[in-house]
């Protein structure tokens, strides 16, 4: 990524990571960026470093703008080490005595992963700091989605620097969200199920805040991805939306299956959803990376599962995806679990148990069906998806 003007003295000087396919167990099969800016007033200021792999790159960057030596402020909006790990390395060239603005969390999360003692700059919630002609406010965002995470805000501009938030795993030649298109709405979708949804919460309470402040925005940028700059009521709504698990009329059967039993029974029942007017898909595990099921899950208002019974238990990978969407805390879903078995059958029983402690609402006891579905066990899946359909 070359360095560009986006604002009058405000410049992107991040880095492209065009070959990540796995980042810490999320698939991006786009490739990502980190993004990182500089301010250039009577102060200059940067905002975030990039993954510690691409510090070189950081500072060719800086260095096409001012001498990096220059750099007067740091601000790290969080600690992660995509966003922190060429902090050794740009301080270093700036001077070690330079301060690091961060929030009151960032400052402890800071000091236990690096052990040079930096010149920290705890903020408050909503600090300003003059830069010249510029002002930088700080908005702590606590747990979106560490602890240190904050905003940094530029008054004069309305340019949002939003670390994590609004952010996309995508890397392309496209700077601005105008420019890939609907695309980035395919991205930021999967980036908020993974990263974010957990925290709906706080992200409501957060987009009340804003509005409070009445914070306008010319541009949101993000430290993945495009920078918004056409569709930023777009975002925030589908932010708000996706926060308060508003759910549309839509099913995902995920399922896993051994000898196609499972899989049989998937099909049928996405048949009757389908024949009640539910748009439904069967997700077959092995086939699809967990990020990608949790993305389908976001806006369906029924989840689904299947599994075979393998050695008294559900199939360990249904048993991962399951771990990996309770950690995400979907709510306001309807449940029901079903799956091919051949003599003890737990595998049910024990999905049922993890949607119950996932308060899904579970609107059938369970289907389970021994060795190969003949044609009863296949209407049976059949009306259990309309069962499912009439109850939405
Ligand atoms: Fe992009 Fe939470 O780091």
């Amino acid at each position: 990524m070359q360095p560009l003007e986006i604002a009058k003295g405000i410049y992107s000087v991040g880095v492209t990571d065009w070959n990540i396919r796995d980042f810490h167990g999320y698939s991006t099969y786009a490739g990502t960026t980190y993004n990182a800016f500089l301010i250039v007033d009577e102060k200059i200021v940067l905002i975030d470093t990039v993954k510690k792999e691409f510090s070189e790159q950081l500072l060719g960057n800086i260095s096409k703008i001012v001498d990096p030596g220059k750099i007067d402020i740091v601000v790290s909006n969080h600690s992660e080490m995509d966003h922190s790990g060429s902090l050794p390395r740009i301080m270093h060239e700036i001077g070690e005595d330079k301060p690091i603005y961060c929030s009151k969390m960032g400052f402890k999360n800071l000091s236990s992963h690096f052990t040079q003692k930096w010149n920290y700059h705890p903020v408050e919630n909503q600090e300003d700091l003059s830069i010249g002609k510029k002002t930088l406010t700080f908005l702590e965002t606590r747990m979106l989605h560490w602890p240190d995470s904050m905003f940094t805000y530029v008054r004069e501009d309305k340019i949002l620097f939003s670390s994590d938030a609004f952010g996309q795993h995508y890397a392309g030649a496209e700077t601005f969200d105008d420019q890939l298109g609907d695309e980035v709405m395919l991205h930021a979708r999967k980036y908020f199920a993974n990263i974010l949804m957990l925290y709906g919460v706080k992200i409501l309470k957060l987009l009340d805040t804003i509005g409070e402040l009445g914070l306008e925005f010319d541009m949101i940028c993000p430290d993945h991805g495009v920078f918004w700059r056409k569709n930023i009521g777009q975002i925030i709504d589908a932010y708000a939306k996706w926060s308060r698990r508003d759910s549309e009329k839509k099913a995902v059967v995920i399922y896993d299956t051994m000898w196609h039993s499972t899989e049989t029974m998937a099909e049928a029942i996405v048949s009757g959803l389908a024949d009640e007017g539910v748009p439904a898909k069967p997700v077959h595990i092995r086939s699809s990376h967990r990020s990608d099921i949790i993305t389908e899950i976001l806006e369906a208002r029924a989840v689904i599962i299947g599994s075979p019974t393998l050695n008294n238990q559900m199939f360990p990978s249904v048993a991962d995806v399951l771990t990996y969407i309770k950690g995400l805390k979907p709510k306001n879903k309807i449940g029901a679990a079903f799956g091919s078995y051949g003599w003890s059958g737990e595998a049910v029983r024990l999905i049922n148990k993890e949607l119950e402690a996932m308060k899904f609402d579970i609107i059938d006891s369970g289907l389970k069906l021994q060795y190969v579905p003949d044609e009863d066990g296949i209407k049976a899946c059949y009306e259990l998806g309309r069962k499912i359909a009439r109850s939405m």
